[in-house]
């Protein structure tokens, strides 16, 4: 069943009814203020840090669970209309355009999430409104503007109301210290009509203090009234359904003195048959100069000299035009970068708009904010921001290279990393620390993708400080080698790596032992840590370490003259450390049929035939067959095969099988998920596309495209009862096999799955892949297409790609321009070449 469709030529998602089986969302944003709305208004808006600076409330885990947002309230000002919030009443008196949160049934509704916007058009009693939601480019404020259409056949008198709750001050200490934060709300209502701020609401809570920024909302008409004060609004004991001051068609003009500050406004309109009028309401965020923060300077109140041009600017409706066309632009730019036309419209779609777009939200919120993640806990990953970064590289390089920086100023001298960062300061969660042993490895897949996508070898000499302390600087090639180093000086008693507080699975926590409820799995560590060893850091080490050799190479070739400070080893050094590395793969973690998974404290494996639970499980599979292991001698496709045979299911790939059906002291949080979900053998997507690519390298793209298709949002969108989330986006995870809810999605949006898929499809079986020495065009498709084509900027070129498949298998025949050449590496064309033409010929 389904909630909507897509329309692919606006790069949309359209809901045709509000009641999504869960809120289905969009972010607003894409530099320094971002928002998250769903598909009823509800979400908040954040500048940079969505606990720092959180500039709305929002209350997870609510009931209804999308409750507060942006939200514009209609009312019928007829006079011989009675009666409020009676939702059955046939006459309506007020309504809300999103539905949510009266919900009055609407005669028609429908909300469309586009590139950077949401747009939500709804029509009640011949009273059409339109909100299109959007952050313009450049500017710190989110744009409202209101769109109303009288399409009865008589003159309308309406009001309307714009209500948020302002909360800009530390989001955890909003929800918990209320002794406090009850007595600290502090808001100015501008009523001079002077300098073009009228009615013009700012939230400055804080302001008398340490803060130098504060909130604001402003609206394009004259108001009728305004409310900073919740419990004036709303009135006592109701709730956000039913103001009772909307019901009233009054405000009041409060002014909040701590308890809830909010501001609601009120605009009066009369649209005579057939007219349209548009509102515009703005919510922004302004800093001041410390040093200018009230004028007069000797008084508390807001100098707002630099915040009422920008103000005055957005209130015009040609302004907010343009600015709307500008951001359209500019996602036509970004996306424009890389599109395929392929057989299959789901590989499309998702390649060309959402997962690309995906990608790009994922590098701005790593794992932060979002309607799973409360934008308290956690900042930016270090793993995770780093594989984020693997299909960002082509979009906007130079932020990826900015954060490539920012991430390895966060390592440790001991090549070690914090595992998370803050998004505002950039500095290392101390509460959280390090010793995720797999950690500083994906700091090495993150910085050759991005200079086989730039050819920036630059960024190699560049001074980055460890832990963020001045005086530490190295060159980033420094950096690279002590991630490498890392490992190899924490081996353990196979020689395997020592796993620390968890490997990639944050789950798998062999060194915690925890029997006290409410102890941190991830930062609670009772063993020494010398015994237990992953499996999988080996896989990803061989990667690394392969990656540093080729990149060590490429690095003598490209660049003239090695620089004196370039002190990574030789090529050997790693290519060695690999092949060592993979012998003691081979004697200590291959179990027969597949790679094992891990050693225990005891030195007991796990993820062997030896296991009655945790048998098998598929991140080694997936990261030591991407590591070559086992391409030679069939090893690699035996392991790929008990994939198929263990972990497989319709709804993706499971974590591994038998789940575990009790907890294990000695394996922690994986066993505390009841089998099925999350770490405990759900389909954790992130994963999935591991195996893709690993099928893709031994040429079985049937198999790849398929296993593709199964975890695709947009081939789900017919289930999107079972799904339940958001058909355009990946979630994290899947309820796997052994879960009642088997195919039942969870915590959409933030997750590696986003760039790990694009990177499975575009390089590996579609098979465009930025190299060193040139754009690689290799595709390991499926035999039923007879081939595909793309266009993929790179270095500045423009390359038409044609695909044909003469042959069922996947060996290639590359013409350039018209003439044949050797290999699969279409070669750098001479300066100055805008265009190539490439077909490739699959036989
Ligand atoms: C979460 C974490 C990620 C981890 C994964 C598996 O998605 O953000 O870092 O690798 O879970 O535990
Ligand atoms: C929890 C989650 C896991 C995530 C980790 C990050 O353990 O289950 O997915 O990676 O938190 O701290």
């Amino acid at each position: 069943m389904r909630f909507g469709h897509f329309d692919d030529q606006h790069r949309e998602y359209v809901i045709e009814r509000p009641d999504t089986p869960l809120p289905w969302i969009n972010y607003l944003g894409n530099e320094a203020y971002f928002g998250i709305i769903s598909n009823t208004a509800g979400g908040y808006s954040f500048y940079k840090d969505a606990r720092l600076r959180r500039l709305t409330r929002y209350r997870y885990n609510n009931a209804p669970l999308d409750m507060g947002g942006r939200y514009i309230y209609l009312r019928d000002d007829d006079p011989h209309l009675s009666g409020s919030f009676d939702t059955l009443r046939t006459t309506p008196r007020t309504w809300s355009p999103s539905w949510m949160p009266v919900r009055r049934s609407l005669d028609s509704y429908e909300c469309r999430h586009g590139m950077g916007y949401t747009t939500i058009k709804s029509e009640l009693a011949g009273i059409e409104s339109q909100t299109r939601y959007f952050i313009p480019l450049g500017d710190n404020l989110e744009i409202w503007e209101l769109t109303l259409t009288n399409r009865r056949s008589e003159t309308a008198d309406l009001s309307v109301f714009s209500a948020v709750e302002f909360a800009l001050w530390d989001a955890n200490d909003d929800a918990t210290n209320f002794q406090r934060n009850y007595s600290v709300g502090e808001v100015e209502v501008d009523c001079s009509s002077s300098a073009g701020g009228e009615g013009v609401i700012y939230h400055k809570t804080e302001y008398r203090e340490r803060r130098d920024h504060f909130a604001y909302l402003a609206c394009s008409e004259p108001l009728a009234g305004f409310d900073t004060d919740r419990g004036a609004f709303l009135g006592p004991y109701r709730g956000w359904d039913a103001p009772q001051a909307v019901e009233a068609g009054q405000l009041s003009g409060s002014i909040a003195h701590g308890w809830q500050p909010i501001g609601a406004q009120h605009v009066k309109v009369r649209l005579k048959a057939g007219e349209q009028k548009k509102v515009i309401f703005i919510l922004g965020y302004h800093e001041n100069p410390k040093d200018a923060k009230f004028d007069p300077p000797d008084s508390q109140t807001i100098n707002k000299c630099t915040v009422l041009p920008i103000i005055a600017r957005y209130l015009n409706a040609d302004e907010v035009e343009k600015a709307f066309v500008a951001l359209r632009k500019y996602w036509d730019g970004l996306l424009g970068k890389f599109t395929v036309n392929t057989p299959d419209v789901h590989t499309d779609r998702m390649v060309n708009i959402w997962n690309a777009y995906q990608v790009v939200i994922t590098f701005n919120m790593s794992r932060s904010a979002s309607y799973f993640e409360s934008g308290i806990g956690r900042g930016m990953g270090f793993r995770d921001s780093n594989q984020d970064l693997l299909g960002f590289m082509h979009l906007i390089p130079e932020r990826a290279r900015e954060r490539i920086l920012d991430l390895a100023a966060t390592q440790l001298p001991t090549g070690g990393a914090y595992h998370q960062y803050q998004p505002l300061t950039k500095r290392g969660n101390n509460d959280v620390g390090g010793n995720f042993n797999d950690d500083p490895l994906w700091l090495v897949l993150s910085v050759a993708a991005y200079l086989k996508e730039t050819g920036d070898w630059s960024i190699l000499d560049e001074a980055v400080p460890y832990d963020n302390v001045p005086g530490t600087e190295k060159p980033l090639h420094e950096h690279l080698q002590r991630s490498i180093q890392y490992t190899l000086d924490r081996l353990g008693p196979h020689r395997l790596p020592l796993i620390g507080r968890a490997d990639w699975n944050d789950c798998l926590n062999l060194n915690c032992f925890s029997d006290t409820p409410g102890q941190s799995f991830q930062t609670t560590t009772n063993k020494e840590g010398k015994v237990a060893e992953s499996v999988f850091i080996a896989g990803l080490f061989v990667l690394a370490a392969k990656e540093m050799a080729v990149l060590v190479e490429s690095h003598q070739s490209n660049v003239e003259g090695t620089p004196q400070t370039f002190d990574l080893q030789p090529s050997t050094f790693y290519l060695n450390a690999a092949s060592e590395m993979e012998k003691v793969v081979w004697a200590a973690g291959w179990d027969g049929d597949w790679f094992r998974r891990a050693y225990d404290d005891f030195g007991h494996v796990l993820g062997s035939k030896e296991n009655d639970e945790g048998r098998i499980f598929i991140e080694p599979q997936g990261i030591c067959v991407m590591a070559g292991l086992g391409m030679e001698d069939g090893r690699a496709e035996k392991a790929l095969n008990s994939v198929a045979e263990h972990l497989a299911t319709p709804h993706g790939i499971v974590l591994h099988q038998p789940g575990f059906t009790r907890y294990y002291l000695h394996l922690g949080e994986i066993s505390t998920y009841p089998a099925g979900y999350k770490e405990n053998a759900g389909i954790f997507c992130h994963t999935n596309p591991w195996i893709m690519i690993a099928e893709t390298m031994i040429g079985r793209g049937d198999k790849a495209l398929d296993y593709y298709l199964r975890i695709n949002p947009s081939a789900r969108e017919e289930l999107s009862d079972v799904h339940r989330c958001e058909p355009y986006v990946y979630a994290q995870m899947i309820a796997g096999k052994d879960a009642p809810a088997h195919g039942e999605a969870k915590n959409s949006w933030l997750t590696g799955t986003a760039a790990w898929n694009y990177v499975a499809i575009t390089q590996w079986i579609l098979g465009i892949q930025p190299t060193y020495d040139g754009l690689q065009v290799a595709p390991v498709i499926p035999s039923a297409w007879d081939g595909f084509e793309a266009v993929r900027n790179y270095r500045g070129v423009r390359y038409e790609i044609k695909v044909e498949r003469r042959g069922p298998g996947n060996s290639i025949q590359l013409e350039v321009d018209g003439l044949p050449i050797a290999g699969t590496v279409v070669p750098f064309p001479p300066q100055g070449t805008k265009q190539v033409g490439v077909l490739v010929i699959v036989k």
